[in-house]
C-alpha cells in the first residue's frame, strides 16, 4: 500500500488513547498506537512525522522512560505530550513535577499568556477557554528552553512549548469532547508543527486497499463469512472489487438473527451488490449446542465454536470450494485490544466472538482489508464503495446475535417472540424518524414471567425490556430519552401484537456501569 505520513501515539495506559487516534484520523492523518515499550523500535524502522505521548493512570516517578524523550529529541521528531506524556517530557529534561494541592478534575478554564502556532486560529492571548483535565500531578518547574503559554487560576504550565525543538506539552486532554477546540489544536500540531499534509482519506484507502488485496490473493480464491453487519459487508465488497467472482460469501443462519435479516442480506448481496452468496441453514446445530445453557460467557463460546464447526464443515466437504483465503472484517479497535498496550491488562468483561482460530485450522491465509480502520471510517469506506446508505446506517448487531439478548436458556420459541417484539420497536423508531438519531436499539427478552389480564382472562407471559443508547464507539453509552408517549405506544403495540409478552420495561442503565447488551 502507498506510504502515508504516519504519526505514532505512544500508549502509557490512558483510557483516552483510542480517542487520541480517532482525533488524529479525523484530521486526515494516519496514525498508529504503539505500547510505549515498543515506540523506539517501531520508529527505528518506519518513517515517523511526529509522536504523541498519551496520558496514564500512573504518576511519573522514576527515570525509566527518559530515554524515550531524549531519543525523540535526538531524531528531531516533533512531540506532543498529553498530561502524563507532558510530565514525562519535563521529568526527562530535568524540570519538576509535583502533586497538585487541589486536584483538577473536569472542566478547567485556561488563560492564554502568549501566542503560539498551536492555537493561533482558535485562542487569543488574554482569553480564557474551557478544557478538560484529569490529574493529580502538575509541572512546577519547566526545563531549560521551555515557555509557559497558558495557566489556570490554580496551576501554571497548562500549555508549554519548546518551539525550536517542536515540543509541546498539555496539562489537559484535547482528545475528549469536553475540550471544545481540542481537535483543532491537534490539527494545528499535525499540520503546522509536524507538517503533515493530511493525506489519509477513504477514497485513497479504497483504491490502495483494492490493489493490496489483488496482490495478496493473486489469481487465488477467497471466501468470506457474512454476518449481516456493516464490517463484513464492506470487507466483502472491497475484496469483490479486487478479485470479482473468485470471492464467495457464506451467510450462516444461526436462528439468532433479527426479523427477516437473512432474506434482506441475501437480496442485498444478490440484487444490489452482485456478489455470489450462499446461506447455510444451521439453526438446529446452534439450538442443540445452546440447549439449557444459561451462562453468558458459555453461550458466547458455544456460538463462536458453532460458527467454526459449520464453516470448517463447509470448507472441508464442499466440492466446489477451492478458496485458500479467508476474508474477515477485523477492525482497528480489535487489533488494538489484542495487543498488549502500555497500561495494565484489561479484565475480560465479555469475550467478543469472531471466527478466530479458523485460518490455522483450515490452512487459509487471512485477508483483513479493514484492519486499520475505526467503525465510522468503515461506514465512509462503504459509501466510497457505493454500498446502499440504508445498509451502512444499520445499527450494530453483535456476532452472537439474539443469543445474548435472551438471558437464561435459549429456545427457538423465545427467539421468535423476541424477533417479533424487536421488529415492532424498530418499526416504531423508524416511523418516528428516530432511527438515525440512535446508535443502537433492540429488545431483550427477560427470563421472567408475570401475571396480567388480557380481555377477560388471566395471562402469565414473559416480560421484555426495550434498550436504546447513544454512543460514539460502544465504549460508553447514554440512554436514549424517548418521550413517554412513544414508550407507551410501543409497549402497547408489543403487548397487543406479540403472543408471549405481557409486560414491557425500559432499560435506563448507562454504560458504564452497565454494558449495552445484557450478556
Ligand atoms: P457491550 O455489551 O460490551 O457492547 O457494551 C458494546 C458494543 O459491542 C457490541 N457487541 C458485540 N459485537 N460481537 C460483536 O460483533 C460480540 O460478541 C459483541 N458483544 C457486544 C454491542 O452490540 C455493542 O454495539
Amino acid at each position: 500500500m502507498k506510504h502515508h505520513q504516519t504519526i505514532f501515539i505512544a500508549d502509557f495506559g490512558s483510557q483516552f488513547t483510542k480517542l487520541i487516534s480517532r482525533a488524529v484520523r479525523r484530521c486526515n492523518v494516519y496514525c498508529q498506537i504503539v505500547p510505549h515499550q515498543k515506540l523506539l523500535e517501531t520508529i527505528a524502522t518506519q518513517e515517523c512525522r511526529a509522536v504523541i505521548l498519551s496520558g496514564s493512570p500512573d504518576s511519573v516517578n522514576d527515570d525509566s522512560q527518559n530515554h524515550i524523550i531524549t531519543t525523540l529529541i535526538e531524531k528531531k521528531i516533533p512531540i506532543l505530550g498529553i498530561c502524563y506524556g507532558f510530565q514525562l517530557i519535563v521529568k526527562a529534561l530535568k524540570g519538576k513535577v509535583a502533586l497538585t494541592q487541589k486536584r483538577e478534575f473536569g472542566e478547567a478554564h485556561i488563560e492564554i499568556l502568549h501566542p503560539s502556532i498551536l492555537y493561533d486560529n482558535i485562542w487569543q492571548v488574554g482569553g480564557a477557554y474551557p478544557t478538560w483535565m484529569s490529574h493529580s500531578d502538575h509541572v512546577i518547574d519547566l526545563p531549560e528552553g521551555f515557555i509557559c503559554l497558558a495557566r489556570t487560576q490554580s496551576i501554571d504550565n497548562c500549555i508549554v512549548s519548546h518551539p525550536d525543538k517542536h515540543i509541546y506539552g498539555l496539562q489537559f486532554h484535547p482528545e475528549v469532547t469536553h475540550t471544545p477546540q481540542g481537535i483543532t489544536l491537534i490539527d494545528n500540531f499535525l499540520k503546522k508543527i509536524a507538517n503533515c499534509k493530511g493525506d489519509w482519506n477513504m477514497k485513497s484507502y479504497k483504491s490502495e486497499g483494492i490493489e493490496k488485496i489483488s496482490q495478496q490473493i493473486g489469481d487465488g480464491y477467497a471466501i468470506c463469512a457474512i454476518s449481516g453487519g456493516v464490517d463484513s459487508t464492506v470487507a466483502a465488497v472491497m475484496t469483490h472489487e479486487a478479485i470479482g467472482d473468485r470471492l464467495h460469501c457464506l451467510l450462516i443462519d444461526t436462528g439468532l438473527m433479527r426479523h427477516n435479516e437473512c432474506s434482506q442480506v441475501l437480496s442485498l448481496y444478490r440484487q444490489k451488490l452482485n456478489i455470489s452468496i450462499e446461506c447455510i441453514d444451521a439453526k438446529e446445530h446452534f439450538f442443540n449446542a445452546l440447549k439449557d445453557v444459561t451462562d453468558p460467557e458459555q453461550k458466547r463460546k458455544i456460538i463462536g465454536r458453532c460458527f467454526i464447526e459449520i464453516f470448517e464443515n463447509y470448507a472441508l466437504n464442499c466440492s466446489t470450494h477451492k478458496a485458500s483465503y479467508l476474508v474477515q472484517g477485523t477492525l482497528y479497535p480489535d487489533v488494538i485490544e489484542s495487543m498488549a498496550l502500555g497500561g495494565k491488562k484489561n479484565v475480560t468483561i465479555k469475550s467478543h466472538h469472531n471466527v478466530g482460530g479458523l485460518p490455522e485450522r483450515l490452512k487459509m491465509s487471512l485477508v483483513e482489508p479493514l484492519r486499520e480502520l475505526f467503525k465510522d471510517e468503515v461506514r465512509n469506506l462503504g459509501q466510497e464503495l457505493d454500498i446502499p446508505q440504508e445498509f451502512l446506517k444499520r445499527h450494530p448487531f453483535p456476532g452472537p446475535g439474539l443469543g445474548i439478548r435472551i438471558p437464561g436458556a435459549i429456545t427457538q420459541e423465545k427467539c421468535n417472540i423476541l424477533r417479533a417484539a424487536d421488529a415492532i420497536f424498530i418499526d416504531e423508531i423508524k416511523k418516528n424518524a428516530l432511527y438515525d438519531e440512535i446508535w443502537q436499539a433492540f429488545v431483550v427478552l427477560l427470563p421472567v414471567k408475570s401475571v396480567g389480564v388480557m380481555g377477560d382472562g388471566r395471562s402469565y407471559e414473559y416480560a421484555c425490556t426495550l434498550r436504546a443508547v447513544n454512543s460514539h464507539d460502544g465504549m460508553t453509552a447514554e440512554v436514549y430519552p424517548f418521550s413517554a408517549t412513544f414508550l407507551k405506544h410501543t409497549a402497547t403495540r408489543i403487548i397487543n401484537e406479540v403472543k408471549g409478552i405481557n409486560r414491557v420495561l425500559y432499560d435506563y442503565t448507562t454504560k458504564p456501569p452497565g454494558t449495552i447488551e445484557w450478556e
